[in-house]
């Protein structure tokens, strides 16, 4: 069975824990050799084009990157007619899209996996990345709390889904008018997660063990930048909530960031920053994905 990858819960926490490890793989096998993956986006990337290209080298495979100007699924052709080319070509297809019902189209058709390289909806690799780096910092996951204080977007819906899976607390603080999907909340809930919703970024940062935060406005969001910089006022992660975090709690952003508007300098270049730490944990836990879903323990 071809197994994709659209959000966190496409794995059991089993396997997730699988996919971190082998993400801490020294000389992985080269399980991509001869072969490639097809990389598609809609959006800007540097780090997920980087990362996911240097991933799939270090397999000794051959990413194929293209942009929405060269090659416009859906408009040029069907997703579905897309996926079915592609799959004769690559081991596997990664794909950045607006709209997430374009990644299941493409999953759906594809006889590969496919590979949610950022939707609307969702980030599920960027989760990854993320637990690895706080399991880096750690030692192990089990119990701890994560606040996420900003957009409740597709960042923060698969962080809170990814700590569901790994058995932590989810404390998620935005403005009212910006809260993550209620779906999105049931489901982290539903897998055993504790999550607690509030509009207080005092709140969410107390007691946590670690802060996270995305930009303000997404990508394809920058015309509403103005009105979100007015709404999301107090929810700066900057020393005075980093102060009501544990002590020596850690800073996390999936960047790119913006210093004094979601994070103050202070706080993203300070020593509780792991912001580069988990930039470069982009490339390995995607090097963990591919290998769980094209080596051994996908058959
Ligand atoms: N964090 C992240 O996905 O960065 P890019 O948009 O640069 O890929
Ligand atoms: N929420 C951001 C994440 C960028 C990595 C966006 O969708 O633009």
């Amino acid at each position: 069975m071809t197994r994709h990858f659209l959000e966190v819960d496409d794995l059991s926490p089993g396997e997730l824990s699988t996919v971190l490890d082998l993400a801490e793989q020294v000389d992985p096998p080269r399980i991509l050799a001869g072969k490639g993956m097809a990389l598609l986006f809609e959006k800007p990337s540097l780090r997920t084009r980087n990362a996911t290209e240097m991933a799939v080298v270090q397999l000794g495979g051959h990413p194929v990157s293209l942009r929405a100007e060269e090659v416009d699924v859906d408009v040029r052709e069907p997703a579905a007619d897309a996926a079915r080319v592609l799959s004769r070509y690559h081991a596997a297809i990664g794909a950045r899209v607006f709209a997430h019902a374009k990644l299941e189209r493409l999953a759906e058709a594809a006889t590969v996996p496919v590979v949610n390289l950022l939707s609307d909806d969702s980030h599920p690799c960027q989760a990854l990345a993320d637990l690895l780096s706080l399991r880096q910092v750690w030692g192990e996951l089990q119990g701890r709390t994560v606040a996420y204080i900003g957009d409740g977007n597709n960042v923060c819906k698969s962080l809170v889904i990814a700590a569901a899976l790994a058995g932590m607390r989810a404390h998620v603080a935005t403005p009212s008018g910006f809260s993550l999907q209620a779906a999105a909340v049931d489901r982290a809930r539903a897998l055993g997660g504790e999550v607690t919703v509030t509009t207080s970024a005092e709140e969410a940062a107390d007691g946590a063990d670690a802060l996270y935060t995305d930009v303000w406005a997404s990508m394809g969001q920058e015309d509403d930048s103005a009105r979100r910089r007015k709404a999301f006022e107090g929810f700066t992660i900057d020393e005075r909530l980093m102060a009501l975090a544990q002590p020596g709690a850690v800073f996390l952003h999936c960047l790119p960031a913006h210093r004094g508007e979601e994070v103050s300098a202070g706080v993203l270049d300070s020593p509780a920053s792991a912001v580069w730490q988990q930039a470069e944990n982009r490339m390995h836990a995607m090097r963990g994905l591919l290998l769980f879903l094209l080596g051994e323990e996908a058959t």
